[in-house]
């Protein structure tokens, strides 16, 4: 096209009205980014760090998911749609519905909306069964940590509290979730046994498991969930669930089998608890965003490389 005045006249029209449907579309989208309240923004800028951290610390693999309650509605939950954790962004982030693990949002992206949102994880039931459960608790782990599968695998030896980071394991003896044991009301005979927990039914059954004294629970043949009132501390305490694992294993092989490892008591357990909260996580954190910050296989969209809030979600 040849630029006469007449041309470059129509262009500068025509490129007007483009700019008046763009303005408005960024009207419209920035409207909605300047809805979203700090609070959200702040929360998943934990959560986005918290998937990548539980990658960087072999928590999770190319599966696994974390989440988080909304903050300014305790009816909703943040968590990615169906991708590996660490190649999360906000442009990944779904609202949930508690109620039933349907799709509210794409929570950072307005134009995307109902059965636009893609697919996202199966086991999303672990979650809201958990968080309908128990008012309390901020944010949910689920994963396939092979260091607790031996625990989760057998029921003789009780799975316990062995170091002072890990007082989420509790000295009850970590609750076992088999789906063996489900009845087929809540488990259909004709429906997949592949372990997975795909309804709202065997997830509220998962969330039943969990007792007084731990916030994990195992998943015979799959994994664990775990479950806390701040995403900051769901990262460091499942972590130390897998240290705590590997802690135990070592102690009853030492042992020779057939001595059980010393449990924390539950004074230790309750003292220890305030400790990681109190110093262990605020001191892990920036540490733990620096060592991600620092590999390009993690993305923080929404936080760049800015240093973390000093007080997490
Ligand atoms: C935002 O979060 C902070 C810290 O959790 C809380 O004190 C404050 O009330 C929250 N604000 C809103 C509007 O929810
Ligand atoms: C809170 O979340 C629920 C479930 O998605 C929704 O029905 C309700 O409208 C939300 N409340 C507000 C104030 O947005
Ligand atoms: C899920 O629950 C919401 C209310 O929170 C309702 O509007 C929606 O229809 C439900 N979706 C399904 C698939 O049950
Ligand atoms: C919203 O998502 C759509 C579809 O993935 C994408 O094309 C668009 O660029 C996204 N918008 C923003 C503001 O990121
Ligand atoms: C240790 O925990 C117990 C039980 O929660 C509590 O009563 C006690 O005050 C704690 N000890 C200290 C020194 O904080």
């Amino acid at each position: 096209m040849r630029f006469t005045p007449n041309s470059l006249l129509a262009g500068l029209v025509f490129s007007g009205f483009g700019l008046l449907v763009a303005a408005d579309t960024d009207a419209t989208v920035s409207t909605t980014a300047a809805a979203i309240p700090a609070n959200v923004t702040a929360a998943v800028i934990d959560l986005l760090d918290a998937n990548h951290i539980l990658h960087f610390l072999d928590v999770v693999d190319a599966f696994g998911h974390v989440s988080v309650r909304n903050p300014v509605n305790s009816s909703q939950f943040f968590m990615s749609y169906a991708i590996a954790p660490a190649l999360t962004t906000s442009q990944h982030i779904v609202t949930y519905a508690i109620n039933n693990a349907t799709a509210v949002a794409l929570t950072f992206n307005s134009s995307v909306v109902g059965a636009k949102v893609p697919t996202g994880f199966a086991e999303r039931y672990i979650h809201s069964e958990i968080y309908k459960k128990f008012p309390t608790v901020m944010a949910v782990v689920h994963s396939h940590t092979q260091e607790i599968l031996p625990f989760a695998n057998q029921a003789t030896v009780p799975f316990v509290s062995q170091i002072h980071t890990s007082p989420a394991v509790g000295d009850v003896g970590v609750p076992i979730f088999d789906t063996r044991t489900l009845s087929a009301n809540v488990l259909a005979t004709s429906a997949l046994h592949d372990l997975l927990v795909r309804t709202e039914a065997v997830g509220d059954a998962l969330a039943a498991k969990f007792v007084t004294g731990s916030s994990v629970v195992l998943m015979r043949g799959h994994g664990m969930a775990v479950h806390s009132t701040s995403i900051r501390d769901v990262v460091l305490n499942t972590f130390y669930v897998k240290q705590d694992a590997t802690v135990q294993l070592q102690g009853i092989l030492l042992g020779g089998g057939r001595v059980a490892p010393l449990s924390l008591n539950s004074l230790e357990i309750a003292n220890a608890s305030v400790t990681v909260h109190g110093s262990f996580v605020p001191r892990a954190w920036p540490l733990w965003v620096k060592q991600v910050d620092n590999n390009p296989v993690y993305e923080n969209d929404l936080r760049g490389k800015a240093a973390p809030a000093a007080t997490g979600f």
